[in-house]
């Protein structure tokens, strides 16, 4: 199968959060399931110092955006057999050390930025030597490829147009423009109506993917359930409802290539289900660097996020002053809204042998915390999958999370199953609920062989994207036989 993915992240070369994790790892293990694949994503700054072997492809890119034409470079990286990254060189659009915010506010070109983007998607999808048979596109900033596509085979005679697949990895962010933005599409008008792009009186990315792609995925079962209804559904929760039979919800894999316990760059010691030690080590190198006291007896809690309210941090901040009084660390790594950092930052002055809080983006840093951690934290107050508490599995970090989307597929909870128990669940949002679980997690703490039993289960339980992939395989079948 001949598959060309479009995202604006990609692991290792962008990333704000999953979304690039989860883009770089599909793209791996379909090229090696042997499918022929290409990825189209923006050249940001630094991609090119970061991996010189990137060519300076022989496409140019000369595309209408309104009344003006936009020219941009294609630079590729052949990256395995079958896999070839292709990055989209718009110097003026994309030259920017951050993908889409400047201190916490949005860029104010975001519009045209993506909008340019998706128009490259299509016209690669189009111009491609290998044909392209599937575009899978991935949340707001490529959602009007689907649309352009379309809008080729039927007014432009694209007859072998592709078929196209809209994965929503958060439905939170939608690309809702004023309707002045729509003229950067250079469509007609006839699709900026109700049952097309428009959405109160805007232009809706999202939506115009939601409309227009033959298929639509979310990155969990429960969160393709959660989005049809009004609670969760941002607004869009009507037009999911239309396009039912068309929406999946695949759970994202864990790259274990990456995401290990063994022979893993960002990890000093090694460790496995039958050998602990290296994970004890971890646990007192990161109170170390951390500058916590050095102390295997207190349970350690850790989180590594984007601080927004999706991820649940006021009912974590106050559950924490709760739960401070008691015997227990908690280091968080993040970055987000200044409210939020400057709570955190409050939080570890005022215990400073209790709390470590490092504000910033640090990806060694979220391994060592992933490793060196007893418990995770992850009461989100929605989450399309989540991908922390699967690496916090493997990692043998027990995770504490709200059973939401991704974070209830994934996550076992003793009182549904103790056998194959590997975490602990709770459902109402509220501090007082967190507080609850946190306060299980001390006493599972104080109980060796049933922590050890939810650590083991955790370590053996399988996420890995060989067997997502293949999920997505047979859906990409199903779509071409369509
Ligand atoms: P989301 O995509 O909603 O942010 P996920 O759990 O799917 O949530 O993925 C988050 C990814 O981003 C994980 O790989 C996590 O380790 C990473 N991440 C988030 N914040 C940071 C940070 N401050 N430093 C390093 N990695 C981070
Ligand atoms: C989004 C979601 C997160 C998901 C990630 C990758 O960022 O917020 O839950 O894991 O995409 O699909």
């Amino acid at each position: 199968m001949r598959i060309l993915l479009a995202s604006s992240e990609v692991h290792p070369y962008s990333k704000t959060g999953g979304l690039a994790d989860m883009v770089g790892a599909l793209a791996k293990y379909l090229a090696q399931a042997g499918q022929q694949v290409g990825v189209v994503t923006p050249l940001y700054s630094g991609i090119r110092e970061r991996f010189p072997h990137l060519r300076p492809g022989d496409i140019r890119i000369t595309l209408p955006l309104g009344s003006r034409h936009v020219q941009a470079d294609v630079w590729t990286l052949e990256v395995a057999d079958r896999l070839v990254i292709y990055f989209i060189d718009q110097p003026d659009f994309y030259r920017r050390a951050t993908l889409y915010q400047h201190q916490g506010v949005d860029y104010p070109d975001n519009a045209e930025r993506f909008l340019f983007l998706s128009k490259c998607v299509a016209h690669l999808a189009r111009n491609l030597p290998w044909k392209p048979e599937l575009v899978h596109v991935h949340d707001w900033q490529v959602g009007l490829v689907p649309l352009f596509i379309r809008h080729q085979r039927l007014e432009e005679g694209w007859v072998d147009a592709p078929k196209t697949c809209l994965t929503i990895h958060n439905q939170a962010y939608q690309g809702h423009f004023g309707a002045d933005a729509y003229e950067w599409a250079n469509l007609p008008l006839d699709y900026f109506e109700p049952n097309g792009v428009e959405f109160y009186g805007g232009l809706n990315c999202l939506k115009a993917g939601i409309v227009y792609a033959d298929r639509i995925t979310t990155v969990s079962p429960r969160y393709a359930r959660e989005i049809t209804t009004e609670a969760l559904g941002n607004g869009l929760d009507g037009v999911l409802r239309l396009r039912q039979g068309v929406l999946a919800g695949i759970l994202n894999g864990v790259d274990y290539d990456e995401w290990n316990t063994t022979d893993n760059p960002f990890l000093k010691h090694s460790f496995a289900a039958d050998s602990l030690e290296g994970k004890a080590t971890s646990k007192l190198d990161l109170q170390r660097e951390l500058g916590l006291p050095e102390a295997s007896h207190l349970p350690l809690f850790g989180t590594v996020t984007r601080l927004v309210e999706q991820k649940g941090v006021d009912i974590q901040l106050s559950a924490l002053e709760e739960m401070l009084a008691a015997e227990m660390q908690f280091v968080l790594l993040g970055s987000g809204e200044s409210q939020y950092e400057k709570a955190y930052k409050k939080l570890s002055a005022r215990y400073p042998t209790k709390v470590a809080v490092k504000i910033g983006y640090d990806h060694g840093l979220s391994h060592r915390i992933e490793a060196g951690c007893d418990f995770y934290l992850m009461p989100s107050k929605f989450e399309p999958c989540g991908l922390n508490q699967l690496y916090s599995l493997r990692y043998g970090t027990i995770p504490i999370v709200r059973a939401t989307g991704g974070l209830d597929d994934s996550i076992i909870d003793l009182a549904e199953d103790v056998e194959r128990a590997t975490g602990i669940k709770f459902a109402e949002y509220s501090s007082s609920a967190l507080v609850k679980a946190i306060r299980k997690g001390l006493i599972l703490f104080e109980h060796s062989d049933l922590l050890l039993h939810l650590r083991t289960n955790g370590m053996s339980a399988d996420f890995s994207w060989e067997k997502t992939a293949q999920k997505y395989l047979k859906l990409f079948d199903k779509i071409l036989s369509e």
